[in-house]
């Protein structure tokens, strides 16, 4: 897996590629590579926003920056990139990234992930090179980058070699193995503390029944859609 990941802050990603699994993916010959969109900026001093047409508060990210910033890293026309591969514009009106999202992008040999800030993206950049508009949730960030990495982090999990555990991805939260439920509860030692016990069941090393009571947990927890 290839993710571009074109900012204005790229030194922010420096921390994600040094978080353990991310480290194992970047170590199997995954890669993350972040690009500046000021490093390609047709206008000077660095500029790379304007203020909206029509009036209104904020900076909006301009076309014009995105396609130099694009053909300037990719070598191509920008508008043709989208049909050879994702790039994803960040942006808080976008759909909605659950597992079944995570599970699509990470079957994609390459990503771009192109981060807003601001007020966001002249439409013109979301409407031309972006294959997809995606937001992590129905909130405003100040930009795109903490998206970036939340989907960089939900994706490069998925990979092999990521987890030191590989049991750990199959019967999480959301997986097929369960259903597309929460996962269930877990305990771990002490057994009891402060009087808090572990459900009995767990304890008694009765593998058939820990199944079914865990099925049952994670089923109880997709049902209830308030926690
Ligand atoms: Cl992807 N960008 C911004 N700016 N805000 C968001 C978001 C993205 N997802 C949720 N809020």
């Amino acid at each position: 897996m290839k993710i571009d990941i074109f900012t204005l802050f790229p030194e922010w990603f420096g921390w994600l590629s040094r978080e353990r699994h991310v480290a194992n993916v970047l170590a199997r010959g995954s890669e993350i590579e972040c690009v500046d969109f000021r490093r390609y900026t047709p206008l000077s001093g660095g500029q790379v926003d304007d203020t909206p047409f029509g009036g209104g508060a904020g900076m909006v990210l301009r076309v014009d920056v995105i396609d130099a910033a694009l053909r300037g890293h990719y070598g191509v026309e920008p508008v043709e990139l989208r049909s050879r591969r994702r790039v994803i514009a960040l942006a808080p009106a976008g759909r909605l990234l659950d597992e079944a999202l995570v599970n699509e992008l990470a079957a994609e040999p390459a990503l771009t992930l192109l981060c807003g800030r601001y007020e966001g993206f002249d439409e013109r950049i979301l409407e031309n090179f972006a294959s997809d508009v995606v937001s992590i949730g129905r909130y405003v960030l100040s930009g795109g980058e903490p998206a970036a990495m939340v989907i960089c982090d939900a994706v490069l999990r998925k990979l092999p070699g990521a987890l030191g555990d590989e049991r750990s991805a199959g019967e999480e939260s959301f997986s097929e193995a369960l259903e597309g439920n929460p996962e269930y509860p877990h305990y771990t030692r002490p057994a009891e503390y402060r009087g808090w016990t572990v459900p009995e069941v767990l304890l008694s090393g009765h593998h058939e029944r820990i199944e079914q009571w865990r099925r049952e947990r994670s089923r109880e927890r997709g049902g209830r859609r308030d926690r």
